[in-house]
């Protein structure tokens, strides 16, 4: 008697079957409500969450939940919502959880601003492998990160965590994050999904303001914010996040061109789209849908699968299929997307996670140890007159500011459930360093924000006001702050420590002044007036108006949220121990008024014309520039045309140590099309970059292939293309500094 396929194939066992094979069977027995409950997505963060979603999935409603509980419930209720899926449900499909592990899980690294500032891709799929580890071990296998999102205005609070202001840095280190995330086998019990968000353009938000819309050209679409999407699709991200903000009027959540049109029929992308926190129905507020069932409609066919958190696909979409608003088959296909990723993350067969996984998994030695190799290679000297390293003759050191010894501020924003008492904060590790060399006196100085009531971080990275501080007295703040000239005026050297606080960094916590709050300016005065050699440490989620300061201090550097390990990789480097090796990933204001401020902007038709009345254009601090204890001397470029036909040219330059300390160099290459026929391309863009460690007086050479991914660009149909003309071509330690050289392309 002859089988019918599907109850033959239901037969064999799951895995004799291909994956399209499993989706298919499983396709053929779903009803529409099972199917759209694989495309509705709950969040669990406490047990009473996890309680009151049971019976909906026990009936197949909800196909996986964002998991934010703490560690040491998480799996348990990952546990007992698995087992309603997977023993009580009709069809036994396994939920799958995710969370935002931004920058590490239990062990926080630099937020990922400061990890772009190593320009190290290898740095940062390492930490990316550790975050991964630990995540999978609280029983979560789809990681909510890279932000793969183009960060130019440090107005807006969520450039900390991005990758900074360049398409190609920014590509190298969103695929070297899913590669750290996913590994070659996302299924892997140390392993997890990664998810590019947010998808796209949510850092060209208008004013700099959270949630706002944007206005981006088609050619700087093309060339800015897609390309690190593209490079995380090249690399195998299984999944993408749509984004809160709308492109040219339309909601990315609901808009076709890009989630379809590009990332599906240009991309070829398999994986699934989830929205980001109800920003399906958020559709009706942009004023794009009339009512929740148009708004979960549009974001569907769109080709939004998941609908994260709000209930609008869950609430109207089987009645759409039965009046025939939505086709059956807009939805399969998105479920196909789901079962596929579901398939890739080993759930089906491992639907259930060790509840003692976390412990061996969580703070290892060698995690730790790489969250210090991390943060010191991410912190970035900006000006050093010589007073670093520190001299051996400094015996009294003054340690002042508010964020000297605050170990919650130093985790930075979404710290997932890193916490204070895992930090290593720069008192302590000036403490541990100096021990024997050195007395250290620590004062606060003052407060982080205005005088008045104190703020208290919340775990989840927010601030609120404490009314109830003891310190909010002015009584209290005075003698902080007199207290901490005294200490300074006895020191041989002064570190002043200061910044924002983390809560005003991340999600909605957009700045519209990016000068040091407080009484923090004064307090910095106060300390250049003793005339004291003085060193200022910045701890910020992104780039501050630093102008007053660097003209007062003689080093400055900037350290980021540094995670667990800041402080003994700030003693490191203060002490001399290692180099400061960082670059910076995003150009610094001299003023607020500035910005954006970024170092591939136009060219202009008058470009010698383009200074402020009361400013110059250029940043403080400019992409790609950072100090270290030697100096570098860069050679002229030189062009090497092909030899013959099929052959690349080569550009060339010298790099010299011209100081007495090794040290590493970044030659960067930057190129510039002169004459574009698709539009005026940027006065410089990255195109590639080479780390020399350089021992004094030597010299090595940087060499760079100038092929069509040095030269090319991406046309408003999404055509990757070189077109022949000249070429500006610099090889450079920063932007915006040495001389280029012209090459002809035929
Ligand atoms: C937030 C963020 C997004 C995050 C999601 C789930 O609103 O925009 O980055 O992954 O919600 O927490």
């Amino acid at each position: 008697m002859r089988l019918p396929f599907l109850t033959l194939l239901i037969a064999l066992p799951m895995s004799a079957q291909t994956p399209t094979d499993r989706i298919e069977a499983l396709l053929q027995r779903m009803t529409p409500e099972e199917k759209i409950g694989q495309l509705s997505q709950g969040v669990v963060h406490t047990p009473e969450h996890a309680e009151a979603a049971i019976a909906e999935v026990r009936a197949g409603r909800l196909g996986s939940f964002i998991l934010s509980a703490p560690p040491e419930i998480a799996t348990a209720l990952r546990n007992r919502l698995q087992h309603a899926a997977v023993e009580d449900s009709r069809l036994r499909v396994p939920l799958v959880f995710g969370a935002d592990t931004i920058h590490g899980y239990r062990t926080t690294f630099p937020i990922p601003l400061a990890l772009a500032s190593a320009w190290d891709p290898s740095l940062v799929e390492r930490t990316q492998a550790v975050a991964a580890r630990e995540t999978r071990a609280a029983g979560i296998e789809w990681i909510f990160a890279p932000m793969s999102d183009l960060a130019r205005d440090p107005r807006w609070g969520r450039v900390a965590e991005t990758f900074g202001e360049d398409p190609y840095l920014g590509a190298s280190l969103v695929a070297a994050s899913v590669r750290g995330f996913q590994g070659d086998d996302p299924g892997a019990a140390d392993r997890a999904a990664a998810t590019l968000k947010h998808f796209v353009g949510y850092g060209a938000t208008t004013g700099g303001r959270d949630y706002n819309t944007t206005d981006i050209t088609p050619f700087t679409l093309r060339n800015a914010h897609l390309p690190p999407f593209e490079a995380g699709v090249k690399a195998g991200a299984l999944t993408v996040m749509s984004a809160f903000n709308a492109i040219d009027g339309i909601p990315a959540v609901a808009n076709r061109q890009l989630l379809t049109g590009v990332l599906r029929d240009e991309w070829k992308f398999p994986g699934l789209v989830v929205s980001d926190w109800e920003s399906v129905t958020e559709a009706i507020k942009w004023g794009y849908a009339a009512n929740d069932a148009e708004a979960a409609r549009l974001a569907l066919t769109a080709g939004n699968d998941i609908e994260m958190v709000s209930r609008s696909y869950r609430d109207t979409l089987a009645q759409q299929v039965a009046d025939g608003t939505v086709q059956l088959g807009v939805i399969d296909q998105a479920v196909r997307r789901v079962l596929g990723v579901k398939l890739r993350t080993g759930i089906f067969e491992k639907p259930y996670a060790d509840s003692d996984a976390p412990q061996r998994a969580f703070l290892q030695p060698e995690s730790v140890a790489l969250a210090r190799e991390a943060a010191a290679r991410s912190l970035v000297l900006l000006k050093n007159d010589g007073v670093l390293p520190l001299a051996t003759s400094a015996r009294r050191i003054a340690l002042v500011g508010p964020l000297a010894d605050d170990a919650t501020e130093m985790l930075g924003t979404w710290s997932a459930h890193g916490r204070p008492e895992d930090v290593v904060t720069l008192a302590a590790g000036l403490r541990a360093r100096l021990a024997q060399s050195a007395t250290l006196t620590v004062a606060r100085g003052c407060e982080l924000l205005p005088a008045g009531p104190r703020t208290r971080a919340l775990p989840d990275g927010s601030v609120v006001i404490d009314e109830d501080a003891t310190r909010s007295s002015v009584t209290a703040v005075e003698a902080d702050f007199e207290q901490a000239i005294v200490a300074a005026r006895e020191a041989d050297v002064i570190i002043a420590a200061v910044g924002e606080p983390r809560g005003w960094s991340g999600e909605n916590a957009s700045r519209a002044d990016l000068s040091l709050t407080g009484r923090q300016p004064e307090l910095l005065r106060a300390l250049a007036a003793t005339g004291k050699p003085l060193v200022v440490v910045v701890f910020s989620g992104r780039p501050l108006v630093l102008t007053e300061i660097a003209n007062q201090t003689g080093a400055l550097v900037q350290a980021w949220h540094p995670g667990l390990q800041g402080g003994p990789a700030l003693a490191a480097v203060l002490c001399g121990d290692l180099p400061p090796v960082g670059r910076l990933p995003i150009s610094f204001p001299r003023a607020t008024g500035q910005v954006p401020v970024f170092y591939n902007h136009a060219t202009t038709g008058r470009p010698e014309m383009v200074d402020y009345r009361d400013l110059t254009r250029d940043p403080l601090f400019p992409f790609g520039f950072g100090l270290t204890y030697t100096r570098f001397e860069f050679g002229d470029v030189e062009i090497a045309e092909p030899a013959g036909a099929g052959q690349t040219p080569v550009a060339r330059a010298t790099v010299t140590n011209t100081g007495e300390r090794a040290g590493e160099a970044v030659a960067q290459l930057y190129i510039r099309d002169v004459a574009c026929s698709e539009g005026g391309r940027p006065a410089q863009e990255l195109r590639g970059w080479q780390r020399l460690t350089l021992a004094p007086g030597e010299t090595r050479t940087a060499e760079f292939v100038l092929d069509d991914n040095a030269l090319g660009f991406v046309d408003r149909q999404g055509r990757h293309r070189v077109e022949s003309g000249d070429f500006k071509v610099w090889i450079a330690p920063h932007a915006g500094s040495g001389k280029a050289a012209t090459y002809r392309k035929k």
